[in-house]
């Protein structure tokens, strides 16, 4: 498949084969010629047709691309790369054009072709730079939850102290611009971020399109989970719920099958693949059924067909307003993914490392994310907002807040929703939530009060003394939009973070199979040791 980058800058209309990422992007397939002659005929018909201009250019480019690979021989598995440099300066000029066949539409396909580019890429990385030092490890850092400590490879996404998470090189701002949404100047859509984290390719509509219909067929859930869940007392928090389907959803993993029956390593990410897309799709299911089932009449909403994946969640939650799909569709964007080291990415790629079909993985993923330091941090943010509207009322001056603060510190607690282990400026996930936030509840006195927080609590983490990153993280914010269309049940906010996280986590899980990813295995040591150690290096 291929991309057509159509770069108005300057006037011109430059058209040139993309490929995602500040990598390559490629043609290593061996329907290359086939590709290029489809390439072509597409252009021609869209001459006929569409925009001329553009068409005419697209096909200059289009024949000395095909000349170009001719030349280097159509072989079986041709390549072409070509380098994008992703400025965001550039989002603005760049318009997506593609040629589509029935296999540009399906996501295994396009894996299958970027897989064994990938396999080569890091055999090549470890055989030439294999011995090339990332780092000094300090006690510090061993004493301090391995902060700073380069460990891991995660390829779907890449956390900037400064900047924040890019997936595959895009921003959220970027992604926002790029990825197709719903409605015109709307959201983007989830099933476009997980194409983008497996591919590295920004998809069109038509494949978001393809994926979403792909994800709802695949949204089934056996009658034993609900009675798993079922046999919990409702009293269960909704993470215990979640957590405790999504073990039983296991029963259906393909991956445990054809690990059973003697797959080999070569074909592990298939199987992976095919768990990893399941369970995208069926986490909603069991998620709104908890939700259902605490929260309402127990009633189980069905998926609507003509809807996406984020759309389609919030009315099986029985949120069918437009403004709330369109949240969910942000939520869901931005939760998914924030590079590897995290509690919740790090344990499901640790627990894939032996091997764990990707129902495993994620359900212990998800018990990391269900602690108060890490995604349970959503729950608290509103839990604790509400304690201040109700000592203090919903118009608290500025002083008034600041004294709230100073009491749950002085409490031995934390300020949830600010600091960050790895971030140190405001969270790029939060400013885009309190984007949303102006745009449709301006006028929200919970949210006004988080924009008080912003003001009120920084300077104050910062007189601490001790606190590395003073500015609000991700759950400074999710709460008040959801409270504001009606989602007021805090305790099951994490939830909704855990059906995000599945993009993400499950994403790398197939890469890590396909890259064939040996098991996890850091060193530990006691204290004694380090002592010795340290002693002895005094000594020399
Ligand atoms: C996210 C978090 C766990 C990161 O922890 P970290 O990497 O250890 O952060 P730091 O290095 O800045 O911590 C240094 C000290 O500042 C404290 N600190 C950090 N953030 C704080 C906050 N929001 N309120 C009060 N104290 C905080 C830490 O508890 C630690 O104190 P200690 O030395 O007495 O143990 C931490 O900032 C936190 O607890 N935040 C609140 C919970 C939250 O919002 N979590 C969601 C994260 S997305």
């Amino acid at each position: 498949m291929s991309y057509l980058r159509a770069d108005k800058r300057g006037g011109g209309t430059k058209p040139s084969l993309f490929l995602k990422h500040r990598r390559s992007l490629f043609l290593s397939s061996p329907q290359t010629s086939v590709f290029l002659f489809s390439l072509v005929f597409s252009f021609r018909r869209r001459a006929k047709g569409g925009d001329l201009q553009q068409s005419v250019a697209f096909k200059n480019h289009a024949f000395s691309k095909c000349a170009m690979v001719f030349l280097r021989g159509v072989s079986a598995l041709s390549r072409l790369r070509s380098r994008l440099n992703q400025q965001s300066s550039l989002c603005d000029s760049v318009r997506w054009l593609q040629t589509q066949s029935s296999s540009d539409l399906d996501l295994h396909s396009q894996l299958k072709e970027l897989i064994p580019e990938q396999q080569e890429r890091l055999k090549k990385l470890k055989s030439e730079h294999g011995k090339v030092q990332l780092g000094n490890i300090t006690v510090d850092m061993v004493l301090g939850g391995m902060r700073g400590m380069t460990g891991l490879l995660w390829e779907t996404s890449l956390l900037d102290p400064e900047e924040g998470i890019r997936f595959r090189g895009l921003s959220i701002p970027e992604c926002q611009k790029l990825l197709p949404a719903a409605k015109p100047d709307g959201e983007p859509l989830p099933e476009g971020l997980l194409w983008l984290l497996l591919t590295g390719k920004v998809p069109s509509k038509a494949q978001v399109d393809a994926l979403s219909q792909e994800l709802r067929g695949r949204a089934v859930v056996p009658d034993y989970v609900f009675k798993a869940i079922d046999a919990l007392p409702v009293s269960a928090h909704p993470m215990t719920q979640f957590g405790t389907g999504v073990m039983a959803l296991q029963v259906q993993s393909e991956f445990q099958k054809a690990y059973e029956k003697g797959i080999p390593k070569s074909k592990y990410w298939e199987p992976t693949y095919e768990d990893a897309l399941s369970l995208i799709a069926r986490v909603p299911l069991v998620a709104s059924y908890v939700y259902q089932r605490i929260y309402k009449d127990g009633k189980f909403i069905a998926v609507d067909n003509s809807l996406d994946y984020g759309g389609n969640f919030s009315q099986m939650l029985g949120f069918n307003c437009p403004q709330m799909q369109e949240l969910m569709r942000l939520y869901i964007t931005i939760h998914s993914d924030h590079e590897g080291g995290n509690v919740s990415a790090h344990t499901g790629h640790l627990v894939g490392s032996a091997l764990s079909d990707p129902y495993l993985c994620f359900a212990a993923a998800l018990n990391g994310l269900a602690g108060p330091l890490h995604g349970l941090a959503n729950q608290e943010v509103l839990l604790w907002i509400k304690s201040v509207v109700d000592e203090c009322g919903e118009n608290i001056s500025k002083e008034q807040l600041k004294d709230y603060v100073w009491k749950t510190l002085n409490g031995g607690k934390v300020v949830p929703g600010f600091g960050h282990g790895v971030l140190r400026k405001t969270d790029p996930r939060y400013t885009c939530q309190r984007e949303f936030a102006l745009k449709h509840l301006p006028e929200d006195p919970l949210f006004q009060l988080v924009s008080k927080l912003y003001e009120v609590v920084p300077p104050i983490l910062t007189e601490l003394g001790k606190v590395k990153n003073p500015w609000p993280n991700v759950d400074a914010h999710s709460g008040v939009l959801l409270n504001h269309f009606g989602l007021t049940e805090a305790r099951y906010y994490t939830v909704l973070f855990g059906v995000s996280r599945s993009i993400g986590i499950c994403s790398q899980l197939i890469w890590d199979r396909a890259l064939g990813l040996p098991l996890e295995r850091p060193k530990s040591v006691t204290t004694d040791w380090l002592e010795n150690y340290c002693n002895k290096a005094k000594a020399t």
